[in-house]
């Protein structure tokens, strides 16, 4: 049991969980279980670093670990918790943020462009943000991060951290590589297909969520951009709006891109998009009602959170009482 490698990845409650990161994230984290020891949270002490609602926050927080739940992530396999939960992940960070440099911290993409979106609050969080980042990870001597391309820029950062301080006080933190799936869905905005499906889209009608009703998906597949060619062919260059949709059929599906041509070969956008609007309807009816029903459940939920954090904690602190010691501070 032991001898399993460790797995790990958080995703932001800062908005409802989307097609997208089920089909590009979730999905595969489910069927890791076996072959990995592995651990989700919920990053909600990340969500700070950009102004929250409190009663928003907390509800996503639980409405997360419910749907990642009915998404088939089973707590008895997998370790679900929620990040605040876990106070190392805070002394931690604070401990590298005195490991990593400004000018570090100055070339992260993702600060340039938070800086540029949220001109009014460039609070130090978002700049230190990559550092707790790093304390999620290296405390519990991950081995592997499943992130998507947006985050490789941190993991690069946080081995780059690891080895610096590992360099100095000898070995207390596993390198961690990043788990680039080999099967994950890129999917795109139904709107602006030349954009990744994201929760912040401008646009509501680009992005489904997980828990959209049947009639508010198909009303966004129905809505889905095209092009003017009338041929349902696998083309992300000059056709990156069809593209997308067999990719999410495919995926909801199980068939490969060559039988979606196949069916759909003759046929007009509008039955196209109404199949693939009905397979995501399918797909997402079993998750929306485990996780409302779960949702019902608030006794079992909080026992997984509570079973999560004692359990992450317990791994957390062992490495946080290393690094107290190799920094030099008076154990009690
Ligand atoms: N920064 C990640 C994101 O915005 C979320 C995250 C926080 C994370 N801590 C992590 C991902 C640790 C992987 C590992 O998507």
């Amino acid at each position: 049991m032991d001898e399993k490698k460790r797995m790990l990845s958080g995703i932001q409650p800062s908005g409802e969980l989307t097609l997208g990161s089920y089909m590009g994230a979730i999905k595969n984290w489910a069927e890791r279980a076996d072959e990995f020891d592995c651990y989700y949270f919920m990053a909600d002490m990340h969500t700070l670093t950009v102004r929250q609602n409190p009663a928003d926050l907390r509800r996503r927080t639980v409405e997360q670990l419910a749907q990642y739940i009915a998404c088939g992530l089973d707590p008895e396999k997998n370790t679900l918790f929620i990040q605040s939960h876990v106070p190392q992940h805070a002394q931690l960070a604070w401990i590298l943020d005195c490991y990593t440099m400004f000018g570090e911290l100055s070339r992260m993409t993702q600060f340039k462009s938070k800086s540029v979106h949220h001109e009014d609050n460039i609070n130090a969080g978002l700049f230190t943000y990559p550092c707790l980042m790093a304390a999620d990870i290296l405390l519990y001597q991950a081995h592997y991060v499943p992130v998507g391309e947006d985050q490789k820029q941190h993991c690069e950062l946080t081995r780059d951290i690891a080895l610096r301080f590992n360099g100095i006080y000898g070995d207390v933190f596993t390198v961690p590589d990043p788990y680039i799936a080999k099967v994950g869905a890129r999917v795109m905005s139904l709107t602006s297909p030349e954009n990744k499906m994201s929760k912040s889209d401008k646009d509501p009608n680009g992005c489904v969520y997980l828990m959209d009703p049947p009639e508010v998906i198909a009303r966004k597949f129905k809505r889905a951009v095209t092009d003017s060619e009338m041929c349902v062919r696998y083309d992300p260059e000059n056709k990156p709006g069809i593209s997308n949709l067999i990719q999410i059929y495919a995926c909801a599906t199980g068939k490969d891109y060559d039988a979606v041509e196949q069916e759909f070969a003759g046929q007009g956008y509008g039955v196209f998009k109404t199949a693939v609007g009905d397979a995501v309807v399918e797909l997402c009816r079993p998750i929306r009602e485990e996780a409302n029903r779960l949702l019902a459940d608030k006794a079992y939920l909080e026992s997984v959170y509570r079973a999560g954090a004692d359990k992450a904690s317990y791994i957390a602190n062992r490495t946080l009482r290393k690094v107290y010691k190799k920094v030099g501070f008076v154990q009690k």
